[in-house]
């Protein structure tokens, strides 16, 4: 069984995140996702989810194409999941590419996949917000 992990905070679950996890587990038997839990990024990469981890970890384990959902605390236990989990293969999105290249000594097969163009969680939340600047609540007919 070829085992693929992949990492991420997957808040506002959409369709470039989907497209990520199908390819993701086209690449083997059996996908691990490491999500990102609402410490680990707010105090690494100052992201606020708008999902709480368990919230984000129910979405996530209702897509057929995932198998299991670990937290992710902090940048280093990438070494050590490839081994404890026995990973084949390591998937994450192409705006990370050449960042992980080293989980290769540990073993794994490194793949950077495209990201789908013109969808992120940072847009719709901005696209809200803008939104709603635009169109507040009160001005509105319902
Ligand atoms: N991803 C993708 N295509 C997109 C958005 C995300 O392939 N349009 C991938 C990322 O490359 C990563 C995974 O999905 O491998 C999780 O990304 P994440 O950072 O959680 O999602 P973003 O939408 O990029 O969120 P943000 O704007 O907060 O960075």
């Amino acid at each position: 069984m070829k085992r693929v992990i992949t990492y991420g905070t997957f808040d506002l679950l959409h369709y470039g995140h989907i497209n990520l996890l199908r390819r993701a587990k086209e690449r083997g038997d059996y996908l691990i996702v490491a999500l990102s839990t609402d410490e680990f990024n707010w105090n690494e990469k100052q992201k606020k989810c708008y999902f709480k981890y368990q919230q984000r970890k129910t979405l996530l384990e209702a897509i057929r194409y995932v198998d299991l959902v670990i937290p992710e605390t902090c940048w280093e236990q990438k070494k050590t999941d490839i081994h404890e989990y026995h990973i084949d293969t390591f998937v994450i999105g192409d705006d990370w590419k050449g960042k992980f290249d080293f989980l290769k000594d540990e073993g794994a097969e490194v793949v950077y996949l495209s990201r789908t163009p013109e969808i992120s969680t940072t847009d719709i939340k901005m696209n809200l917000a803008k939104h709603e600047e635009e169109n507040p609540a009160g001005s509105r007919k319902n």
